[in-house]
């Protein structure tokens, strides 16, 4: 008999407001380098920053390429680079923001199917969850605990 294996997943938008001092400076790293992407193929701007547990904090954006599956998103961009040079600290979270290169606000944003699945290794590598935020273009961050809120049902494990 057939039966229904239901996940439940949830978002939460944060106002300004509810913004720790971390996630105000990780959003103006996250726009600042936004502001650099290369994106001469999609126009698409996209930034990301990274808080690790130590307390470092990274950023970078999305490079393209002419043959476009080559191009890289800004999330996996920041992800290699914190953590093939910190090894050793957690990251804790990321915080993404992005914008068409003609529109004077910012476009709605979530991370791609591979930035997920990036994600998701992370947060095996280090067994630890990684909360990402999403800037809205109201201006509030759209909040996912961990990634299964974003990839339920993902691929974690080779042994299962
Ligand atoms: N992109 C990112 O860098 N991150 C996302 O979350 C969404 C998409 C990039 C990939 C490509 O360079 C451009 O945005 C358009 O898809």
């Amino acid at each position: 008999m057939r039966k229904k294996i239901e996940m439940k997943v949830a978002l939460e938008v944060y106002p300004p407001q509810e913004w720790s001092e971390e996630d105000r400076v990780l959003t103006e790293m996250a726009k600042n380098i936004m502001q650099q992407a290369y994106a001469p193929y999609s126009d698409f701007l996209v930034g990301a920053a990274l808080l690790l547990e130590n307390g470092e904090k990274f950023a970078a954006n999305n490079q393209e390429n002419v043959s476009f599956p080559v191009g890289v998103c800004a999330e996996r961009a920041v992800l290699s680079y914190a953590t093939g040079n910190h090894p050793e600290s957690r990251p804790v979270k990321i915080i993404i923001v992005a914008k068409k290169r003609a529109s004077d606000r910012y476009a709605t944003v979530t991370p791609c199917g591979l930035c997920r699945q990036t994600i998701n290794e992370y947060e095996l590598k280090f067994d630890n969850a990684i909360q990402v935020m999403m800037l809205r273009p109201d201006g509030n961050l759209l909040v996912a605990k961990n990634i299964e809120q974003l990839l339920p049902f993902r691929f974690n494990d080779l042994n299962a």
